[in-house]
């Protein structure tokens, strides 16, 4: 039997991820592989719940430790309940975003930096990193004019420039780090090249 495998999908806002997701998808699905696609945070009921949370403007904003734990309370409910039981059956799970956005956002965004996160994710998912990640990169003006005119901005996309340029810088050491792992697409392309793109880093996951 063909094993499953775990794609994630990273990048600052409007990179063109969601897009992507859809489209990558329905071309693995026409090879007839089983393929439950899923985001984060998010992908249960209750992910949904700290999505909402997460994402709303609040005055009593979650701090960024409470930001941080939140968003890995909503990914330990999502692989357990959702993502490792589908890979274990074989499954493909492409996966919106992953542990990477948190070194990205709690990690670089909000200067926690990346050693708590490792220290973290080696207690929620000793066990679990994606076979595959692919890196939506672009400059984050870019992204964040594509995101305005899709819709209003969520607590994130509220932050100023900075923010999102740490958060793209971490993710530059993120791919640095784990080379095999994080591949970088050029996300400034239209949404054809992107996706060609996409195929091309994708196609080596269909060797057993
Ligand atoms: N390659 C592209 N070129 C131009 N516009 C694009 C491209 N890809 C997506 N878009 C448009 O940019 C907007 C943001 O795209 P999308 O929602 O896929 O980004 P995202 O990375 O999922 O953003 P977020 O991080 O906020 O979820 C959408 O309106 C989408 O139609
Ligand atoms: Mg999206």
């Amino acid at each position: 039997m063909n094993s499953g495998r775990f794609i994630t999908l990273e990048g600052t806002e409007g990179a063109g991820k969601s897009t992507a997701a859809a489209a990558i998808a329905d071309w693995i699905r026409q090879r007839g592989i089983e393929l439950l696609i899923t985001r984060e945070p998010g992908g249960t009921e209750l992910g949904e719940k700290l999505r909402a949370l997460l994402l709303a403007p609040a005055i009593d904003a979650p701090v960024p430790k409470a930001e941080l734990l939140m968003m890995f309370a909503a990914r330990v409910q999502h692989i357990e309940r959702v993502i490792q039981p589908a890979l274990d059956q074989g499954k493909w799970v492409l996966c919106d975003r992953f542990t990477d956005a948190s070194f990205a956002y709690q990690g670089g965004g909000r200067g926690l930096g990346a050693q708590s996160i490792e220290v973290i994710e080696q207690w929620a998912h000793p066990d679990l990193q994606p076979d595959l990640t692919l890196l939506f990169d672009l400059p984050v003006d870019q992204g964040l004019k594509r995101a305005a005119r899709r819709s209003g901005p969520d607590r994130f996309e509220q932050e100023k420039l900075d923010f999102f340029s740490a958060v793209r810088d971490a993710y530059h050491q993120r791919m640095q780090r784990h080379p095999t792992r994080i591949k970088r697409v050029d996300a400034s392309m239209n949404e054809t090249d992107v996706l060609s793109q996409a195929k091309l880093m994708l196609e080596p996951l269909f060797v057993d």
